[in-house]
């Protein structure tokens, strides 16, 4: 039996990726820019079953069925259509692990993904390289074709005119960074509550609905270029400021579609006042945030225990959950 193991990280949107402009071959409207992380990494395995037997999917020690066992089947189906038929008939037998804080809200449909396709690909022979790796792990999740590399890594959109050419060129790349530019994420876990909308139909409802994405689009390509540029020439402030300014972008596009998006809760405004408050005192901070309350928080490595520290402090005298990560690998794969 072919079984192909993989492990791929979380990353976080420096300049971050909201809408699609093709939901099928999830091509996204702007290119993005993030960083792969050392903590939060999904480990899957995939066996090859006979011929005709069904898939078999397990996450973290439960057999996934309905909604979530159906989004992984057709992610094997995508990869099924390009092997030859006497393999496009077998089964797979999917078992993933996260390793995640438990409860910390952060489970990562990027790192998800990302091993899903590496161990797909590797048990059904599909002979890809990195850059076909990220266009597959792209058709599970946007964010996933980035965790493909570690460190910086830059999404491109892609040729904007044709989504065949668009499918072939919306891939992700590691960036060239400069050797002295040594950054690290603290990551602020606050309590999530309900459950808000999920990124993939909140993304729709702001494209076909917020009067700002237009101008997100557009702005989002400077940002995209400008952090390439900075991260080139090793500028932590200029890339923390794109960083902070292109996560409130996102958040205002959000905001303005109707009805409107909102991720931000007040204990999320607080650890932004805690940043910014950091920054008067001289330390170099920048806050991002995705599709949830949580905030994680740029800095140079040399300050990452002060900063954590400092954002562990609420207001009301209790503490705060505060996981410290730096940069980290991309997609490894290990045939069993
Ligand atoms: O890849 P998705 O569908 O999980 O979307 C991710 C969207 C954000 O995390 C909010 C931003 C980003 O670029 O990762």
């Amino acid at each position: 039996m072919t079984a192909v193991s993989a492990v791929a990280h979380a990353n976080i949107a420096l300049v971050k990726y909201w809408g699609k402009r093709d939901g099928a071959l999830m091509l996204p409207a702007t290119s993005s820019v993030s960083l792969t992380l050392d903590a939060f990494r999904t480990t899957t395995t995939v066996t090859l079953l006979p011929e005709g037997a069904p898939d078999e999917v397990e996450l973290d020690g439960v057999r996934l069925e309905g909604a979530p066992r159906t989004k992984v089947v057709r992610f094997l189906d995508l990869v099924r259509s390009q092997v030859p038929p006497e393999l496009a008939g077998r089964g797979a037998g999917v078992v993933s692990r996260n390793d995640v804080p438990t409860g910390a809200g952060l489970a990562s449909s990027a790192s998800a993904f990302a091993a899903l396709a590496g161990a797909a690909a590797g048990a059904y022979g599909l002979d890809l390289d990195r850059r076909g790796l990220s266009r597959l792990a792209r058709r599970g999740s946007g964010s996933a074709s980035r965790s493909v590399f570690g460190g910086f890594v830059r999404w491109n959109a892609g040729d904007l005119d044709d989504p065949v050419r668009g499918d072939e060129t919306s891939y992700a790349e590691p960036l060239p960074t400069a050797p002295d530019l040594d950054v690290a994420m603290a990551v602020v876990v606050l309590d999530a509550g309900p459950k808000a909308i999920g990124s993939r139909e909140a993304m729709a409802s702001t494209v076909a609905t917020s009067p700002y994405f237009p101008a997100w689009v557009e702005h989002t390509e400077l940002d995209a270029a400008a952090a390439t540029a900075a991260i080139a020439a090793g500028d932590l402030t200029v890339l923390g400021e794109i960083a902070e300014a292109s996560a409130m972008r996102m958040h205002a596009t959000m905001l303005a579609a109707y009805p409107a998006v909102r991720y931000l809760a007040p204990a999320s405004l607080e650890v932004l006042d805690a940043v910014a408050a950091l920054r008067a005192d001289g330390v170099g901070a920048w806050a991002t945030m995705d599709a949830g309350p949580n905030v994680k928080v740029l800095c140079a490595a040399r300050d990452l225990e002060l900063v954590g520290e400092a954002l562990a402090l609420a207001p009301d005298g209790a503490r705060r959950r505060v996981l410290l990560a730096r940069p980290g690998p991309g997609l490894r794969t290990e045939t069993l």
